[in-house]
């Protein structure tokens, strides 16, 4: 969950460090620090609580010349954000430095057992023992002491660490965390996400587990097993420039990543039905293979778990296969029916969050066929699964998903397409005139971002209250889930989603002139219901604000407020719709001053349980 990166090389590294940093502050905030080796000084660290820009502020315009270095920006687990508990720690030396995302499940034996042999702690992380490790199997070679120290710890981590003796070199592993490393000419970068060294190289390689990568200053990486046998990973070349991972004229990344969707989405559709029939390759099933299939799963957390309810609708409908969503974190710990004929669908935005991956590796060793929808080439979930479908959203830095969710609620209507039509509930025609329908979504959600004035002024009523309720029915409803998680998370306005059939059986008790609720009453076989609901909340004194097709007659005079939205069939509602909710979401955080990017106590890449 927290940003790492390291850079050796030629040329001062304090600014690309810091700029690299600041690439990968969505992965963590509330502290950061940086160590800088300088042959003739040893070492300097600069550390501090809260935001890079309060560590660019510390080091200033401190003269920093050393060529090697690594950093750090921090997501608590062990230990509050202070500066003392802040990366890079060190040894009892002062000469090794270590950066770690992840967390030692061990750490608290291993720091007894250092302090008994004369360690001095300072800080309360976990993190700190794995400098105090490589301080006690050091013998002059960095790489022998991360094999050994490894070897002790149990947990799942990205380690990158430097000596004050070896000024031109890092040494970095993982475990079930994310590293990426690549060189270019005269230097070698080694980061948790490929935003902080794209600028360097596009070519990149993603070390597997236990892997001991030494980067050297000339440029040149050496990767070794546990064994200290040299190995040759894969190299990955990464599509999307600098330039995607940039603020570009935009207020903030969310507002960016949101328009950004309909060139998400048309790229997410690209290629994929000719002649009539879906082609999913990745997935590699036979028509046997898909004949078998007796039950779906589609396991996820967060935004992403979102995806897999809306998707639950369409694979039902379409394929008449039974499908659970489920979140992974439940799954993982209780005893689900799995089998050789159930097909899984991991779906994770980063690929890295931790419960997803043990989840699919979970129903992996049930014989499930698993396949991963993410949007993050080298990601822990694609070597996890049988095969993998790339979610068209390139990198997001926003804390709340948006275009990610975007893309994954298409690649999962291409999947349930697919087999809805392998499984011959729908016909070469049908599939055509789906595609065409969802071909027009991205000029669609463009028009609904050409003119948000009507979101504006919806979102003022829900500016000062603290609590909303999200209601809408089927595929309204699921959106609906995705909508109160997107207020709740960047605006910190409680919100809560229902199934509209249900407020009368508790929800409605909650709802007064203080609870503003936010209605889906989109063309759909449940309009009509959503009608009768409103009634029922606003009887109750409740503001409402009408989410509608263009055109609804009734809207106007039952809903305090109204959005209208393009026409669109029902089974596409969810692209439309979130739209609109994503934009009021944010909205409403402006306005009450939050950062939308970086919500309190969040992070994009949950890599720890
Ligand atoms: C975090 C993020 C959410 C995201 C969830 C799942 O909580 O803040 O935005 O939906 O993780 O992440 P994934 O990368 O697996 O989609």
């Amino acid at each position: 969950m927290c940003g790492i990166v390291g850079f050796t090389g030629s040329t001062p590294c304090k600014d690309i460090l810091l700029t690299g940093l600041s690439l990968l502050e969505y992965r963590g905030y509330d502290s950061a620090g940086i160590a800088i080796l300088d042959g003739a000084r040893g070492m300097d660290v600069f550390r501090v609580k809260g935001r890079v820009e309060g560590l660019v502020k510390l080091v200033g315009n401190t003269p920093l010349f050393g060529t090697t270095g690594i950093g750090h920006t921090r997501w608590a687990t062990h230990g509050k954000p202070s500066e003392v508990n802040a990366h890079p720690h060190r040894d009892c030396t002062g000469k090794i430095a270590i950066v770690h995302n992840g967390i030692i499940e061990n750490f608290s034996e291993l720091r007894t057992q250092l302090i008994e042999q004369g360690h001095v702690f300072i800080s309360e992380t976990d993190s700190e023992v794995i400098a105090h490790l490589l301080e006690r199997a050091y013998e002059g070679d960095m790489r022998v002491a991360m094999t050994e120290t490894i070897a002790q710890l149990e947990g799942a981590y990205t380690i990158v660490a430097v000596h004050a003796d070896h000024p031109d070199e890092i040494v970095a592993v993982r475990k079930s965390s994310p590293l990426v490393v690549g060189c270019a000419e005269g230097c070698a970068v080694v980061a948790s996400d490929t935003p902080a060294l794209i600028e360097v190289t596009r070519d990149v390689v993603f070390p597997d587990d236990g892997v001991v990568c030494v980067l050297h200053s000339g440029g040149t990486v050496d990767y070794f097993d546990g064994d200290g046998v040299p190995v040759s990973p894969e190299t990955v070349h990464i599509d999307w420039s600098i330039d995607e991972a940039k603020l570009g004229g935009y207020e903030d990344f969310m507002d960016k990543e949101i328009a950004e969707q309909p060139r998400v989405v048309r790229d997410t559709l690209a290629g994929r039905v000719k002649d009539g029939r879906v082609i999913i390759d990745e997935l590699a099933l036979t028509a046997e293979d898909i004949a078998a299939i007796d039950r779906v799963y589609i396991i996820a957390c967060g935004t992403s778990y979102h995806a897999g309810l809306i998707a639950k609708n369409l694979i039902e409908a379409w394929s008449r296969i039974p499908c659970d969503v489920e979140v992974a974190s439940e799954f993982r710990y209780r005893d689900p029916i799995v089998s050789p004929s159930t097909l899984v669908i991991a779906v994770s935005q980063s690929g890295e969050t931790a419960d997803t991956v043990e989840a699919v590796q979970l129903a992996r060793t049930h014989g499930a066929r698993v396949f991963a929808i993410t949007n993050s080439v080298g990601s822990r979930i694609t070597r996890e699964s049988d095969g993998v479908i790339y979610a068209q959203a390139g990198p997001e830095t926003c804390v709340a998903a948006t275009k990610s969710f975007l893309a994954q609620v298409v690649a999962l209507t291409l999947v349930a397409l697919y087999l809805g039509q392998a499984r011959g509930h729908l016909t070469c025609a049908q599939v055509r005139m789906f595609y065409r329908e969802m071909q027009r979504l991205p000029e669609q959600i463009t028009a609904i971002l050409d003119d948000t004035t009507s979101i504006e002024h919806a979102a003022e009523i829900i500016d000062g209250a603290t609590s909303a309720l999200f209601i809408g029915r089927g595929i309204g409803a699921t959106t609906c889930y995705e909508g109160a998680l997107k207020l709740k998370e960047i605006s910190y306005v409680h919100a809560e989603a229902f199934a509209a059939g249900e407020i009368k059986h508790g929800p409605i008790a909650l709802v007064d002139e203080a609870m503003p609720v936010v209605a889906l009453m989109i063309k759909s076989a449940t309009r009509d219901k959503m009608v009768s609901n409103i009634a029922e909340v606003r009887a109750r004194g409740a503001k409402v604000i009408g989410i509608a097709t263009q055109g609804d007659p009734d809207a106007e005079h039952i809903c305090d407020e109204v959005i209208y939205i393009p026409a669109v069939r029902e089974c596409f509602s969810a692209i439309t719709a979130s739209v609109v909710l994503q934009v009021l979401a944010r909205c409403v955080a402006k306005t009450r001053g939050c950062d939308v990017d970086k919500p309190r106590n969040l992070a994009k890449s949950v890599t720890v349980e």
